[in-house]
C-alpha cells in the first residue's frame, strides 16, 4: 500500500529561516541550527481506516512514510481507552504503558525508525531519560539498525537493562540530563541523530495518539487532553494529530491541551505563568518523575504556543502528589511508573474545577516494571508512614 510512487509530496521546512530540504534527504535539523517541521498533507480514508488492524498504522495515508516495505513495527498502538473513577469524578486513561517496550515512546519510534530505513541509514545515536533509549533501541534491532544510547548514569536499572537486552551500546554519561544531552550532540555530528526532540518525524508518531482517542471517542475530539510534558514528545505530538484531523474536516475543534510538569523541575509552566516566549533557565532538582524532567526542552517554545493556542495551560505537581497518586493508581489495578503518577496527579488537579460535562482524556505513560527499586522504597515508604 505505498501512498505515492515515488515517495511522498512533501517537505521538512526549518521554523527559524523556512529552508525547505526534501523528505528524502538525511537531514535532522536546519543549517542554520533551527527545528525541522514536515509540511505534508495527511488523508483520513475513514472506509479503508476501519478495516485495517487495530495498530496505529490503520492511519496510513496520515504517516509520512513512503513504502510499507520499509515500515518497523511491532503491530503497536490502539491502547485501550478505559474511563476511570476519580473518586466520583470521571476521566478516560489511555494505556499507554502496554506498548511493547512499556511506553507511549513506541509510536515515535515506530515512525522514525522505519523513516531511518527508507532513508538506508544503518546506524543512530540517541539520548534519553531511558523510555526513548529503550524504544529506539528496540525498534533498531527490529530493523536491522545499530544504535547508540546516551543515558545519565542515574537512570532506572530497569531502563538500563532493557536498552541493553536489544543489543544496542549503552552511553551512561555520569551528571545531568542535560549532561547527557551535550555528548550526545558530539555523536550526532558523525551518525544520525534519532532525537526523539529534533527529530520531527518522531512527532508524526506520537500524533497518532490524537488520532487513537478520536476514533475511540466514536470519532470525536475530547474538550481536554492532559498529558505529561519533559520535551513535549506526546504534547506536541497531540497538538498535531488534532490538528490535521480539524484541517481535514473530520473535527470541529482542537482540544484544549494541559500539560503536567513535576513542580522540582517545570520552566515550560513558568514561561507560561510569566507569559515569556523564551523558556526560563531554572535550578532543576531531582524528582521521582525522572522521564519529565527536562530543564532545557528543545521545542520548549513549540510547546508554550500549542498550550497557548489550544486555550489549555500547565498544572506543576509535587513528589508527595506523584507519591500520592502512584499507590492511588496501583489499588485500581493500573502498574505504572512513577513518571506517569505525576499525570495522575495533574488529572486530579485539574478536576477539581472542571465542568461535569466535560470529556477528558489523559494517559498512563511508562510501565511500572522499569521502576522496580523505586516503587519498593515508596511501598515501604508509605507502609512506616513516612
Ligand atoms: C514515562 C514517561 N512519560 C512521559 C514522558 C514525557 O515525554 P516528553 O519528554 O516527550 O514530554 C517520558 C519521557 O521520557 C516518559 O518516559
Ligand atoms: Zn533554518
Amino acid at each position: 500500500m505505498a501512498l505515492r510512487r515515488g515517495g511522498l509530496l512533501g517537505n521538512l521546512i526549518c521554523g527559524q529561516c523556512g529552508q525547505k530540504f526534501s523528505l528524502e534527504e538525511q537531514v535532522w535539523k536546519c543549517s542554520c541550527g533551527g527545528l525541522l517541521d514536515i509540511q505534508f498533507q495527511p488523508a483520513f480514508p475513514l472506509e479503508k481506516i476501519k478495516k485495517r488492524k487495530p495498530t496505529m498504522w490503520r492511519y496510513r495515508e496520515a504517516i509520512p512514510i513512503s513504502a510499507d516495505q520499509d515500515i518497523i513495527s511491532f503491530e503497536e498502538g490502539f491502547t485501550p481507552l478505559l474511563p476511570v473513577n476519580f473518586n466520583g469524578k470521571k476521566a478516560w486513561l489511555k494505556q499507554d504503558h502496554l506498548f511493547p517496550t512499556g511506553s507511549y515512546k513506541d509510536r515515535g519510534s515506530s515512525v522514525l525508525m522505519s523513516k531511518v530505513k527508507e532513508l538506508g541509514i544503518q546506524k543512530v545515536v540517541e539520548d534519553s531519560s531511558g523510555n526513548a533509549g529503550c524504544s529506539i533501541a528496540a525498534y533498531g534491532v527490529k530493523g536491522g539498525i545499530q544504535s547508540d544510547i546516551f543515558v545519565p548514569q542515574s537512570t532506572s536499572p530497569g531502563k538500563l537493562a532493557q536498552i541493553e537486552s536489544y543489543g544496542a551500546s549503552l552511553k551512561k554519561i555520569p551528571g545531568s540530563r542535560e549532561d547527557t544531552a551535550r555528548a550526545v550532540w558530539n555523536a550526532a555530528q558523525k551518525d544520525y541523530y534519532a532525537s526523539h526532540s529534533w527529530n520531527p518525524f518522531f512527532f508524526h508518531g506520537t500524533k497518532t495518539f490524537a488520532f487513537e482517542v478520536w476514533e475511540q471517542l466514536g470519532w470525536k475530539a475530547p474538550d481536554t487532553v492532559i498529558v505529561p510534558v519533559g520535551n513535549g514528545t506526546l504534547l506536541l505530538g497531540t497538538w498535531l494529530g488534532f490538528g490535521e484531523l480539524l484541517d481535514a474536516g473530520m473535527i470541529r475543534e482542537t482540544p484544549r491541551i494541559i500539560g503536567v510538569q513535576a513542580a522540582l523541575c517545570a520552566p515550560l509552566v513558568k514561561a507560561f505563568r510569566e507569559g515569556s516566549k523564551k523558556i526560563p533557565s531554572i535550578h532543576p532538582r531531582e524528582t521521582l518523575a525522572e522521564g519529565i524532567a527536562i530543564a532545557e526542552p528543545v521545542r520548549g517554545e513549540q510547546i508554550v504556543e500549542a498550550v497557548k493556542k489550544s486555550g489549555g495551560g500547565f498544572i506543576a505537581v509535587d513528589d508527595e502528589e506523584i507519591k500520592a497518586s502512584l499507590l492511588w493508581t496501583f489499588r485500581r489495578g493500573f502498574y505504572i511508573e512513577p513518571t506517569s503518577a505525576a499525570t495522575v496527579a495533574g488529572v486530579f488537579k485539574y478536576l477539581e474545577g472542571a465542568d461535569p460535562e466535560e470529556i477528558i482524556v489523559s494517559v498512563l505513560t511508562g510501565h511500572g516494571l522499569k521502576a522496580t527499586e523505586k516503587i519498593l522504597k515508596i511501598l515501604r515508604e508509605s507502609y512506616s508512614g513516612q
